[in-house]
């Protein structure tokens, strides 16, 4: 799909399809009355006959207009104007796309990107629309035999905006369109079968985006593992035939010697639960275990695309947590790389496993900041649902800087305490500490175990258990938190190039 921006007047604006928004039971808004203008009052005579009441969610396709400037209009409901905000304009936009789909339109205008929405710039609503319309046309037929034939000839969205010569819209669109391939490139992996989406093949695909983004990678192997003392991450693949992986994509930006932002990606391509084995329902869904690990690898593609003048490093900590004969006890005692033994209570805490060796390996980039992001532990989707992804942080501007990214691409977090008081709950008796606390705070004390090694750099921890991905009948990866990383990145660029 291509995006653009158009300016101008709409009888000037040629195009398949005008998208126009409509608010429940009101006048029509001033851009739908410059559209009306040049289709010679059709809308306003639609909605004078009460045919179209601008219901939210609700669309109706007139594919027959005067004037010959659009060969179709699109009216698309916004819901009463005194509650449009955030989500009536997402869900405007996506009903719109959804509807456009089923059309014989080769190109279209959203006007919707006009309506001003309370507390938002101009520049919020492009990105949004670019990442909402990229979303409504996903699929994911990669492993379907027949895939469905879809009849869509929709090849362009033209985005239109009122003030002319924008600068600041063309760097909306081009962030939205970095983000929405990114978030593709997540859903892709998240999507794909375990048996095919192994740390091997995550390490081929960090290969394939290093090659076409010049990018520079680096893979350790089970045997590098070794001789750096990795023996939480060793322990977590013991169970498995699949070797592991540990990916590192750097992605240089700005002069070589600019500490670089360091992204870290928990990447179990498959969760057991290994001896301490999980139950069987659900248990299809711990393919997802490793969308921590695409979201790093889809914002790398993000910030390739968008050739941020920055130094970022993305790192994947790849494994499968099985269950074998040479599988990890519980009770057995391994020696991380910073030199700390644990105490692996429970096989299925193994993502801090994971996660811990590649925090210690990465002090070695001397990072100006690190964020590990991991679909953690399901006491976090007890906490915050699906809605937020938790935020741990052991530096406060650190944790702003990511909540208010979170808020600004509408891909929220929401900050929970690192308190020294649950590290009680980590004690063992035979190790330094143990890798689990207990049921209560589960969450917390997950991250608790990641703070122990996070002692030399200004630290954030993402757990998205909640958030990464869908189930039932919608199954299926998110693509979160590429919107938020794409915009903590972007963030820091516009800050420090103006
Ligand atoms: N990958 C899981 C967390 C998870 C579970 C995410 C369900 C989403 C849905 C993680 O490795 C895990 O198994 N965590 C355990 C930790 C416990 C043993 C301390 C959990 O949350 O039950
Ligand atoms: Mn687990
Ligand atoms: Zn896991």
């Amino acid at each position: 799909m291509e995006f653009s921006i158009k300016t101008g007047s709409p009888e000037k604006l040629k195009s398949g399809c005008a998208v126009v928004g409509v608010f429940q039971s009101s006048e029509l808004s001033t851009s739908a009355l410059a559209i009306d203008k040049a289709i010679r009052g059709a809308l306003s005579e639609i909605v004078k006959r009460g045919d179209f009441e601008g219901k939210p969610g609700t669309t109706l396709l007139v594919s027959r207009v005067d004037g010959r400037v659009f060969e179709r209009v699109l009216l698309v409901g916004l819901g009463p104007e005194s509650e449009f905000r955030e989500k009536a304009y997402r869900e405007a936009v996506r009903s719109a796309v959804v509807a456009l789909r089923q059309t014989g339109a080769r190109d279209a205008l959203l006007c919707l990107t006009e309506t001003p929405i309370p507390g938002r710039s101009t520049a919020w609503a492009i990105t949004q629309a670019v990442v909402i319309a990229m979303e409504a046309l996903y699929r994911f037929d990669a492993m379907k035999s027949q895939p469905e034939r879809t009849r869509m000839v929709l090849r362009s969205i033209a985005l239109k905006v009122s003030a002319r010569g924008n600068a600041d819209a063309e760097a909306a669109l081009a962030q939205g369109v970095a983000t929405a391939h990114g978030m593709n490139l997540a859903k892709d992996l998240g999507n794909l079968p375990p048996n095919v989406c192994t740390p091997t093949y995550l390490a081929e695909q960090a290969e394939l985006l290093a090659r076409d983004h010049r990018m520079k990678l680096e893979v350790l192997e089970q045997k590098d593992m070794q001789r750096l003392g990795m023996g939480a991450l060793l322990a977590v693949a013991r169970g498995s035939r699949q070797p592991p992986k540990l990916i590192a994509l750097s992605w240089q930006g700005a002069p070589r010697k600019t500490p670089p932002l360091v992204m870290i990606g928990k990447g179990i391509t498959f969760d057991t639960g290994g001896i301490s084995l999980k139950s069987a329902p659900e248990m299809d869904e711990m393919k997802f275990d490793m969308c921590g690990a695409a979201s790093v690898l889809g914002t790398m593609k993000a910030v390739a695309l968008m050739k941020l003048p920055l130094n970022v490093i993305g790192i994947v900590s790849a494994a499968e947590n099985m269950p074998d004969g040479n599988a990890t006890r519980p009770g057995d005692i391994v020696t991380t790389m910073s030199g700390q033994t644990v105490e692996i209570l429970n096989t299925d805490a193994e993502g801090r496993l994971v996660l811990c060796d590649a925090m210690t390996w990465c002090e070695r980039f001397e990072p100006a900041l690190v964020i590990d992001i991991a679909t953690l532990t399901g006491a976090c989707v007890i906490a915050l649902g699906h809605v937020a992804s938790g935020l741990y942080a052991n530096n406060d501007a650190l944790a702003r800087d990511v909540q208010q990214a979170g808020d600004a691409a509408w891909d929220r977090v929401w900050p929970m305490p690192l308190w020294d008081d649950y590290q009680e709950q980590l004690k063992s008796n035979f190790a330094d500490f143990a890798n689990i606390g207990g049921r209560p705070a589960g969450s917390v004390t997950a991250a608790c175990y990641l703070a122990r090694f996070a002692k030399k750099f200004a630290w954030a921890h993402l757990d998205i258990a909640g958030t990464a991905w869908k189930s039932g009948r919608e199954k299926g990866a998110t693509g979160r938190p590429v919107p938020l990383l794409t915009e903590f990145l972007a963030a820091r660029a516009r800050a420090t190039h103006g």
